[in-house]
C-alpha cells in the first residue's frame, strides 16, 4: 500500500519551496530552502542538488530527511520522513539534470537526492497532531 496518499500528494503538489531537514552525524541539525523537488508517483520524493552544502554532507554521512507541507485552504499539513540516497550518475540522474537545465542552463545540478519515504505525519495543530498517519 502507498505511504504518499493522493490526500498528502495534493498538499505537497502546492508547496513551490520546501523546508528539508537533515543532521549531521553529531546530531547537528539543518534546515534549507529547497524548491526542485518532485513527488514521483511511487512514495519517492526526487530533489535536485544545485547548491546544496551542509544538506548534502548531511545526507552523506547520516541518510534521514524529514520534510513537511503546509496547505492554508485545506489546512492540512503532513510531514514525511525516510532514507536519502544520492545519485551523481545514471538514468534517474540524468532525468533531474535535464529537469533543471530546462529550468536554468547554468544550474549544476551535482547531484539527485531519492528520498524514499518511510514514515508520514499529521502536523496540522489540534488533535491529531503529530500523529503518525504511514
Ligand atoms: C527559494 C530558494 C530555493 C532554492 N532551491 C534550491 C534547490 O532546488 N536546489 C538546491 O540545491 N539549492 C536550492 N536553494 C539554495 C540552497 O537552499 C542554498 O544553497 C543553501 O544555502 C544550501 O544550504 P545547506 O548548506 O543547508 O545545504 C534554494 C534557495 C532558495 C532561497
Amino acid at each position: 500500500m502507498a505511504i504518499i496518499t493522493d490526500e498528502m500528494r495534493a498538499v505537497f503538489e502546492k508547496i513551490k519551496v520546501f523546508s528539508v531537514g537533515t543532521a549531521a552525524e553529531d546530531g547537528t541539525p539543518n534546515v534549507a530552502p529547497i524548491a526542485s523537488v518532485k513527488f514521483t508517483d511511487g512514495d519517492e520524493v526526487w530533489l535536485g542538488d544545485n547548491y546544496m552544502k551542509k544538506t548534502l554532507a548531511n545526507v552523506r554521512a547520516n541518510p534521514r530527511m524529514a520534510i513537511y507541507a503546509w496547505d492554508p485552504d485545506s489546512k492540512k499539513c503532513f510531514q514525511v520522513k525516510g532514507r536519502v540516497e544520492v545519485r551523481t550518475e545514471g538514468a534517474e540522474y540524468e532525468q533531474m539534470k535535464a529537469m533543471l537545465k530546462a529550468k536554468n542552463e547554468a544550474y549544476p545540478a551535482k547531484s539527485l537526492l531519492i528520498l524514499r519515504v518511510d514514515e508520514v505525519y499529521s502536523c496540522a495543530p489540534g488533535p491529531g497532531a503529530g500523529d503518525r498517519l504511514s
